[in-house]
């Protein structure tokens, strides 16, 4: 457990929901394919002093007096990530993913510019374009979907949009896309109308370091990520780029959009970076490769539909439907076998955003907690036996309570036993 004694004496309300949440990630199999485990350095990072330090600016050239120790922990992250990823340059500010691809559009498009990314029901991220978020409000945006037979990218289909509208940017990179993208294909098409290509690596990140998934750069001139999905950082952003851009995407994050860093997320970035920097994280990005696979292959086995067959990353997309429940129906049963994970759109769903076909699963979690490719295939019994007693309130229990003895054994990085 981890050490909350200041926090029960002057708020016990706060302590008792946090213990809670603690023994609720012990206790379940967590398949949310955006969530991980920090470690318990980077947990130690983010509850620092460093939270009580303002920082307007960039090292060297910040607005007030005290920056001694920031600067130097944020060029430490800056240096981490130019050198991970092998990036001309890192801003390491951004509040999170969002804000990192805001700057993007602050830093290369005009309000009214045509801008083009993968379509939300189809796995792109809201801030790639779509129409109730700020990149599809203020932008003209362009959104390519998937091969109606193959649910893979149709570059055709992608080259044929670029060419009728030219957009300033195209993003590649997506929300619950499960296999790899090919970034030197997305470059030649927006060498072809002169576009900037931008990847969004938020959910990949950490397999692209782990040397499991293409690498955006050289391809890429900019690459935003997030830090907390398969890198396994705390919650932020990054955005990486070449030389050219620097200026402007450092001008588009302070003082375009964001006030004060977030300094004790900086110095997690930096410790995360570092975790991710050695020969064991390579191992467990090949680890989250090989347990999607072993999942996806043992739902295959049970009949399960999976969007594309399969997976190359660490998200597996599949239609519950096809075994008879909503997605919704079919991830609220899930839960009360203490399986998480989230509903979401399937390609060309017919279903309703908020009830939709699929459920997305991802193995980042499971595999930071050490399960193998043969816990997998008991994870994938235990999702069909929740779909079959989802009219079962106790038979599901009875599963919960398998599940939350099983996860005892699997220790979870960042939360003390
Ligand atoms: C591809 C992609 N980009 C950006 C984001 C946004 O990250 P955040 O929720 O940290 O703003 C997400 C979040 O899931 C994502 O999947």
């Amino acid at each position: 457990m981890s050490d909350l004694s200041a926090l029960e004496t002057t708020d016990p309300d706060i302590e008792a929901l946090i213990r809670k949440e603690e023994q609720r990630q012990l206790h379940s199999i967590r398949l949310i394919a955006s969530e991980n485990y920090a470690s318990s350095a980077v947990m130690q990072a983010t509850g620092t002093v460093l939270t009580n330090k303002y920082s307007e600016g960039y090292a060297g050239k910040r607005y007030y007096e005290g920056q001694d120790y920031v600067d130097q922990v944020e060029s430490l992250a800056i240096e981490r990530a130019k050198t991970l990823f092998g990036a001309e340059h890192a801003n390491v500010q951004p509040y999170s993913g969002s804000p990192a691809n805001q700057a993007v559009y602050l830093a290369l498009c005009k309000p009214g510019d045509s801008i083009m990314g993968m379509s939300l029901p189809f796995g792109g991220h809201l801030t790639h374009g779509w129409k109730v978020n700020f990149s599809g409000i203020q932008y003209k945006s362009v959104q390519y979907e998937l091969h109606p037979e193959t649910h893979l990218i149709d570059l055709d289909q992608v080259r044929e949009m670029a060419l009728e509208h030219r957009p300033r940017l195209i993003w590649t990179g997506a929300s619950a896309y499960p296999r790899t993208w090919d970034f030197e294909a997305f470059a030649s098409i927006a060498a072809e109308v002169d576009a900037v290509l931008v990847a969004d690596i938020a959910h990949f990140a950490g397999l692209v370091v782990g040397g499991v998934h293409p690498h955006p750069f050289p391809h890429a001139s900019i690459v935003t990520t997030t830090t907390h999905k398969t890198l396994r950082g705390p919650r932020g952003g990054m955005i990486l780029s070449k030389e050219e851009f620097a200026r402007d995407l450092d001008r588009a994050i302070f003082p375009g959009l964001q006030g004060g860093p977030h300094n004790h997320t900086t110095a997690a970035i930096a410790v995360a970076l570092k975790e991710a920097s050695t020969e064991d994280f390579k191992d467990y990005a090949r680890r989250i490769v090989a347990n999607a696979r072993a999942l996806a292959d043992a739902l295959l086995e049970k009949g399960f539909s999976l969007v594309t067959g399969g997976t190359d990353n660490h998200l597996i997309l599949f239609d519950a439907t096809a075994k008879g429940l909503s997605g919704k129906q079919g991830s609220s049963a899930m839960h009360l076998a203490g399986l998480e994970a989230n509903s979401n759109a399937i390609p060309f769903d017919p279903r309703k955003p908020f009830d939709p076909s699929g459920i997305r699963l991802g193995s980042a979690s499971v595999t930071s907690r050490g399960m193998n490719e043969e816990h997998m295939r008991q994870v994938a019994e235990w999702i069909e036996q929740s779909f079959q007693a989802h009219e079962d309130p106790a038979r599901l229990e009875a599963i919960r309570q398998q599940v939350s003895e099983f996860c005892s054994g699997f220790p979870c990085p960042g939360i003390p036993t």
